[in-house]
């Protein structure tokens, strides 16, 4: 194998960048000429494809966003979007691809993979939902900014004694609400893998209150529901809060890597030439206790799926009420 190829698909994810860059260096580096595709999955089909050099790469590990640009381009799950995009490939004489994404980008690699593509999936989102991993690039510094948020949020729910209910991204997965909740010292953390019973949610709130407390905030998983939703439901149960709504929304995807997500990415980017290097593909990166590791794509996304660390809803419950 001589040339390799990188793209990043689905949601932008902080940290993407420094994983373009290891991919680029290393590759360089285990003498690959490295190729980097713009656009994700579109930009492969639409043979959006230029060489990268070392320098190309300076002064990215520290930005934000994905410097290929990113697509969702749902005409990749038919057979004759992969078919296009291997051709592409084989055009200029690629042999193996790097795809950093979600779990959608993962289908895609998978897809390839199963046409004999040599394939390597590296985690990217935000979201921290992808099986094979514990953590995903991204995550970290996703939960510093949700962390920021929230306790700017703190000082204006004291001083006017509120209720703040704050929804934050996730899609279907609760681990940045629980994480962020338990950092911010939220006193209610709603995430759609476990049940909340709004009675109780008033009942502690109101116990809190005639504690002395001066504010309450509810982290809210957006895969539960809209924090509007929520808000609405309290107001069915009870009326007296003065209740504001916060939506983050994509101010949680930008910013420049944490240290933790800079390194994650180099790691994991690395991991994947040296995998293509002994051609290896078909396998997803991961991290577990520490260690970089690589699965099987199609048994892991086949395999259980991804659960958050749950001990720290019960945690919360024991120190933030
Ligand atoms: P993420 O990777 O962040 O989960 P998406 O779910 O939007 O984001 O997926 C990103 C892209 O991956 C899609 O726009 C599409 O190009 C590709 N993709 C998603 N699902 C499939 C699939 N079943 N088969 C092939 N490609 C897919
Ligand atoms: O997967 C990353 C993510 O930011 C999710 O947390 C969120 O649900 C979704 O992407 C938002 O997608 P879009 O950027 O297309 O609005």
């Amino acid at each position: 194998m001589k040339k390799i190829a990188v793209l990043t698909s689905g949601g932008d994810a902080p940290g993407m960048n420094a994983a373009i860059r290891a991919i680029v260096r290393k590759g360089i580096y285990e003498g690959f000429e490295v190729y980097g595709i713009s656009y994700g999955f579109a930009g492969l089909v639409a043979g959006d494809i230029r060489r990268i050099d070392v320098n190309d790469v300076s002064d990215i590990i520290s930005r934000g966003g994905t410097v290929l640009y990113s697509a969702r381009y749902p005409e990749f799950a038919k057979e004759e979007g992969q078919e296009k995009g291997i051709e592409q490939l084989k055009k200029f004489g690629i042999e193996g691809l790097v795809v950093i994404g979600g779990d959608g980008s993962y289908q895609g690699a998978v897809a390839l993979t199963k046409k004999g593509f040599p394939t390597i999936g590296v985690p990217g989102t935000i979201d921290n939902d992808i099986k094979g991993t514990d953590y995903t690039i991204g995550f970290d510094t996703t939960i510093n900014t949700v962390l920021d948020a929230l306790d700017r949020l703190r000082d204006t729910a004291t001083s006017h004694m509120r209720t703040f209910v704050v929804e934050v991204m996730g899609r279907n997965a609760g681990d940045i609400a629980l994480w962020t909740g338990i950092g911010s010292g939220s006193e209610q953390i709603i995430i759609p893998e476990h049940d909340f019973d709004i009675k109780r949610v008033i009942e502690e709130i109101e116990d809190g209150l005639k504690r002395g407390k001066k504010h309450t905030i509810i982290v809210l998983a957006e895969g539960v529901m809209t924090a509007n939703e929520f808000m609405d439901l309290l107001a069915q149960e009870s009326g007296n809060y003065d209740t504001r709504a916060t939506v983050l929304g994509h101010v949680q995807r930008g910013g420049a890597p944490s240290a933790r997500d800079r390194v994650l990415a180099s790691r994991m980017g690395a991991k994947a030439v040296e995998l293509l290097k002994q051609e290896i593909g078909g396998v997803c990166v991961g991290i577990k206790n520490e260690q970089i590791i690589y699965t099987d794509i199609i048994e892991t996304l086949n395999g259980e799926p991804h659960r958050p660390l749950l001990e720290l809803y019960q945690l919360n419950k024991e120190i933030s009420y």
